[in-house]
């Protein structure tokens, strides 16, 4: 089984990127940990970062076609934009979690809007990496 864990835009500057709003990890330290965790469950973990929207729309058809167990997804910004993600998570039967370090909701107004999570199976969000580690486990109960 295999599960996709796919990052957004900026995310490769955690660690240094708002550390009040986003914390001191790095997506390296997410991406070790999640990988722990998937080698205790016999799963594997493939784990991309990328700042180009059209690259999460490949990923996500590609997930779909491998057959993937789930997709685990922080789109950045773009969840807050973009329907081309929106309409790849409909187009596809792979189930996908939506995942948010901060709580958007709590934030600027316009964080509210999610175009992902209205395609996505379900959404966590607002407890830093942990938020990755909680979708996995969602991902292994699927
Ligand atoms: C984010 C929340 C988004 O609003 C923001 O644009 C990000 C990170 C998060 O993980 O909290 O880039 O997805």
């Amino acid at each position: 089984r295999k599960i996709y864990v796919l990052n957004g835009p900026n995310l490769n500057m955690l660690g240094t990127r708002e550390p009040e709003i986003y914390g001191y990890d790095t997506l390296d330290d997410i991406a070790e940990r999640m990988e722990d965790a998937a080698g205790r469950a016999h799963v594997e973990i493939d784990f991309r970062q990328s700042n180009h929207e059209g690259h999460l729309v490949d990923w996500l058809q590609e997930a779909h076609a491998e057959g993937a167990h789930a997709v685990i997804i922080n789109p950045g910004a773009y969840t807050h934009t973009s329907i081309a993600l929106h309409d790849a998570i409909k187009g596809i039967t792979v189930p996908v979690i939506e995942i948010h370090l901060s709580n958007p909701h709590a934030r600027e107004p316009f964080r509210h809007k999610s175009y992902v999570g209205m395609a996505a199976k379900g959404t966590i969000a607002g407890f830093g990496p942990m938020s990755y580690m909680l979708a996995l486990e969602a991902a292994l109960e699927l």
